[in-house]
């Protein structure tokens, strides 16, 4: 069993952005800038917008954090997505997921302008990537396809089956790796929460992508000897003995499943840590395309 790092990966990715930064800077060209939106005080959702702003530094990119109140209106928050579509300093921007309620999340995406949307979740974008035209390509599936690649998993003919339809990753995940690309040429099956023999159906999987976010939801006896088992669950659960009061728990039984793989990412280090990567290769694309 090879443990796929996505930790180690997403190091790498930082350092080769950070090389690249130092030449851009030192030509003269503008320093990539990406501004992250937040609306209240979801804990989770701070906590991976504060990564993103970290990591920003981390490869010297410029970053703007633009914290709004749980009670903003959303044309309150139209407005602000107006001002960073028209702010020629910001190359790129998110608005993190989920809104409150009273807020229409895909006026909101929509409203992005898609030159500046590195998140890839503007129809304009989503329609291209599933056009395989170039474009941002939403960076947890992104993410999962660099790190395919640089630990050779062949998906060419193999059988993948994704758990979970989302807009963020299921369904760009069934598309991307449908496709005729460097990682791809597979054959995918998509399952939901109305899928039926589900069992059945990830039994005859040689890769399952799991985002479902339903704690350890895939177990040993729903997979063959020798799959690559991808976990994208992130379910926080309350844990008074770490120091951050939780621990992560992702969409697979980890112990019992990593027995069987021959690749598995595990649950922290795996899927999240190259979100965050491609979020910032996203931004350089950006930044580059308007310089
Ligand atoms: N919420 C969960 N994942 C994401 C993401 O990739 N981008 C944004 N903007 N919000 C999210």
């Amino acid at each position: 069993m090879i443990l796929l790092d996505g930790k180690k990966t997403a190091t790498d990715i930082k350092e080769e952005i950070a090389i690249e930064v130092k030449k851009i800077k030192s030509k003269g060209y503008k320093t990539p800038h990406l501004a992250a939106v937040i609306v209240g005080n979801n804990g989770a959702s701070v906590t991976y917008v504060n990564a993103k702003v970290k990591a920003c530094e981390m490869v010297g990119f410029e970053s703007s954090l633009i914290r709004l109140s749980e009670n903003i209106s959303e044309e309150d928050l139209l407005n602000q997505i107006h001002i960073l579509n028209n702010d020629a300093t910001i190359d790129g921007f998110i608005v993190q997921l989920p809104l409150p309620n009273h807020i229409d999340e895909q006026k909101v995406i929509m409203a992005i302008d898609p030159d500046k949307d590195v998140d890839g979740f503007h129809p304009m974008n989503v329609g291209k990537m599933a056009l395989n035209l170039p474009t941002f390509i939403s960076a947890t599936p992104f993410g999962i396809l660099e790190l395919l690649e640089r630990y050779q998993v062949q998906t060419s003919g193999k059988h993948v089956v994704v758990l979970g339809r989302s807009h963020i990753v299921g369904s760009p995940m069934s598309i991307l790796l449908s496709q005729k690309r460097k990682v791809g040429d597979a054959t995918v099956t998509i399952c939901h929460s109305r899928t039926k023999n589900l069992k059945e159906i990830t039994l005859q999987a040689d890769i399952i992508i799991a985002a479902i976010g339903i704690p350890e939801f895939l177990k040993a006896d729903m997979i063959k000897e020798n799959v690559t088992v991808i976990d994208v669950g992130i379910t926080r659960l309350e844990d008074s003995t770490k120091k951050s009061g939780y621990r992560l728990l992702g969409d697979v039984a980890f112990d019992e499943v990593s027995k069987k793989c021959d690749f598995i990412t595990p649950v922290p280090g795996g899927v999240g840590p190259m979100t965050i990567a491609m979020l910032l290769k996203n931004t350089l694309l950006a930044c580059k395309r308007r310089s």
